[in-house]
């Protein structure tokens, strides 16, 4: 399965108009899937050393009337620009691409998200992208975040302004888009939360710092508070030539904890929890007495490394915190040997289990066949479920709906791409095909220019 998943990592053949897709999928459904994934690997005569350190694409699949069509386009960030004037790689991979030691490269290659009339684009490395919704062009970055460095004062060696590392799992809590970043200094980590309006306006942030606090790659957001997940890791700067991936690694003196921020200024709790490291989070309900949260958990140590591989046993996690009794609970839920991408679906948690899409705590499943891999399942139209397949035998991508209470059945809808695609890593659901009715311009959001 792991071979397959890699063969699907070839350059993506971009499709810059939306172009019709054979097949069908229910006519009930009526939006649009945005889909984010490294998409260029081999470029300036070398070929990244992870897929993960690829220059990321985003792919449109827009429903309408039983049809589907497909839009793809590279990301054209700054780097990458830079880059392709210079013929030569300019930026340090995350997972050890070289040049080693350089500014960290801002792939734009992670995650999707249809805000304020425009798509979204992140990456952990660097500031979100905005993309047009109708070309999927790309306009700029997302004020007020920085390319650049994560670090209050940066060294002199490291020769970069300081910038900001947004995590690239955003989160819509009622009317807002809500992120956050982390910024390092010697001793404490600052987590600074952002909130922004539909017209891409920032409508709150507040920076709380944390010793000893690493890295998270999600977080929860209730009506109250902001919700992250503290995991035992340490970080080793004097591995960064292999990679900023590299100088993370589990340390056994740590702490897991679970660490509740106020969204209206309180000040922040942390409570101990036994689970060692947690990617996404998929769910999160807080009362008075209680806060609770579905995440997906390693044993440690985490395989940074090999991530998407068989070294990677993901669990689905029920964590419970009992205010008033100081006491905490874990409950694995999954029910399975391993699981990722979780999705939550009227109440109900799927994702993969290696090439299966499950239910988790249900015998509800189906299988790829061999040679097949599927992606991250998004809930479309909050009753079909959306997965993108690889089949690395006849090179043959497509996008298979599920009725979400019968996968057992298979597919109930299925297009085909017209090359086949590189597998994407994250994306998300619109009810809308068109995005720029009523939204604002590009100017009044305020969007920093491409050059
Ligand atoms: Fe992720």
């Amino acid at each position: 399965m792991f071979a397959a998943w890699q063969s699907s990592f070839r350059n993506v053949t971009e499709v810059p108009r939306p172009v019709r897709l054979a097949g069908a999928v229910p006519p009930s459904l009526r939006g649009t899937l945005h889909r984010c994934g490294p998409g260029v690997f081999d470029e300036h005569g070398s070929r990244v050393r992870h897929p993960f350190d690829g220059d990321g694409y985003v792919a449109a699949y827009r429903f309408a009337d039983g049809a589907v069509t497909y839009q793809a386009r590279v990301v054209q960030t700054a780097q990458r620009a830079a880059e392709l004037r210079s013929g030569r790689r300019l930026s340090s991979g995350a997972f050890g691409t070289p040049p080693a030691l350089r500014a960290p490269k801002n792939a734009a290659n992670t995650n999707a998200v249809a805000w304020g009339g425009h798509v979204l684009v992140f990456h952990e490395a660097g500031a979100p992208h905005v993309l047009s919704a109708d070309t999927l062009e790309t306009v700029g970055t997302l004020p007020p975040f920085r390319q650049g460095v994560p670090l209050r004062r940066p060294p002199p060696w490291m020769g970069a302004a300081c910038g900001d590392a947004v995590c690239a799992h955003p989160k819509v809590e009622r009317h807002r888009l809500v992120l956050f970043s982390l910024t390092y200094s010697s001793k404490l980590t600052d987590v600074a939360f952002y909130e922004f309006d539909r017209s891409l306006a920032l409508a709150s942030s507040r920076t709380v710092s944390f010793p000893g606090f690493v890295y998270a790659h999600d977080f929860a957001v209730t009506p109250e508070s902001y919700l992250l997940l503290k995991s035992p890791l340490k970080l080793d700067l004097s591995r960064l030539a292999g990679g900023v991936v590299s100088t993370l690694s589990t340390d056994p003196r740590g702490e897991c904890a679970l660490v509740v921020v106020p969204r209206d200024g309180g000040a922040p709790e942390s409570v101990a929890v036994p689970v060692a490291f947690s990617t996404h989070l998929c769910a999160a309900r807080a009362d008075e007495h209680t806060v609770e949260l579905l995440h997906v958990a390693y044993d440690g140590p985490f395989p940074f490394h090999e991530m998407q591989s068989a070294a990677a046993r993901g669990r689905l996690m029920r964590t419970t915190w009992n205010a008033r009794t100081r006491a905490v609970t874990q409950r694995v839920e999954s029910g399975c040997r391993q699981f990722e991408f979780p999705c939550l679906a009227g109440g109900a948690v799927y994702g993969l289990s290696g090439a299966s899409l499950v239910r988790a705590g249900s015998p509800d499943a189906w299988f790829c066949a061999r040679g097949a891999v599927l992606g991250e399942p998004v809930l479309v139209g909050d009753t079909h479920l959306a997965v993108e397949h690889f089949d690395s035998l006849c090179r043959e991508s497509s996008l298979l709906v599920f009725d979400k209470d019968s996968l057992a059945q298979g597919p109930v809808g299925r297009v085909v791409l017209p090359h086949a695609a590189p597998l994407t890593l994250h994306g998300s659901w619109v009810d809308a095909v068109s995005l720029l009715q009523g939204c604002p311009t590009l100017k009044n959001a305020g969007v920093h220019q491409s050059e």
